[in-house]
């Protein structure tokens, strides 16, 4: 069986590979100034939303709708993605968990805010804990540092996706806090170096990660993979 890949295509922009399926996350690639793929070259089967912010939703009603993907969020964010076309919508929220053919998905908490491009409602922002074949991975969200992190840990992930850019979500200090109440054994930084305000240093990160808690930073250039 292949493992599971995870791919950065920038901020907080990931493609999963796994068991046969694509999932795409928060797609931001248009007017992401550091992206390196364009939207049309992705043909996933399910995108994951985050929240309603422009840079986690820019790119996915284009997508779903040429590719046909199932778009997974909240009820909020599902709602709006079908007033922009989508058809296949699946939605969610905080604490719930579903078995779809590629993997368990279950919406936690992120201490954030939440509205569509629109500026119209966009509901609670949330995290994503993707059970899949081959390991769990948690994607963050944009949030902020919360105590509850350590309730999330308890569910077992072996990488989380964290945002270190400070300014709009934790910065790399409180992300290193984070990954150890989540007790992430590996963790890929993400919505960071997209734009001046939100630059860090991903080594510094690894650095500090490692120092405080001894697990592993898994640093990304836009365009690579690592295997779960
Ligand atoms: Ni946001
Ligand atoms: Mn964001």
């Amino acid at each position: 069986m292949a493992k599971s890949t995870i791919t950065w295509l920038g901020h907080s922009c990931f493609l999963i590979e796994t068991n046969g399926a694509s999932i795409l996350i928060d797609p931001f690639l248009a007017d992401n100034p550091v992206a390196t793929m364009k939207s049309e070259e992705l043909d996933p089967d399910v995108i994951i939303l985050t929240h309603g912010h422009v840079d986690h939703v820019a790119d996915a009603a284009p997508i779903a709708m040429r590719a046909g993907s199932l778009v997974v969020s909240t009820f909020e964010v599902c709602n709006w993605m079908e007033k922009q076309g989508v058809t296949q919508t699946h939605a969610m929220n905080h604490g719930g968990s579903h078995k779809f053919e590629f993997g368990v998905v279950k919406f936690t908490q992120a201490v954030h805010s939440s509205s569509m491009p629109d500026g119209s409602y966009g509901g609670e922002p949330a995290g994503v804990l993707l059970k899949l074949i081959d390991g769990t991975i948690f994607h963050a969200g944009d949030t902020a540092l919360f105590s509850d992190m350590k309730l999330i840990g308890e569910e077992g992930i072996d990488i989380a996706i964290l945002p270190i850019g400070d300014n709009y979500t934790m910065g790399l200090t409180d992300a290193v806090r984070a990954a150890e109440f989540l007790q992430a054994k590996r963790v890929i930084p993400c919505h960071y170096n997209t734009w001046e305000v939100i630059a860090q240093d991903g080594k510094a990160f690894a650095s500090k990660l490692r120092e405080v808690t001894g697990f592993e930073g898994v640093i990304l250039k836009v365009g690579e993979s690592v295997e779960i």
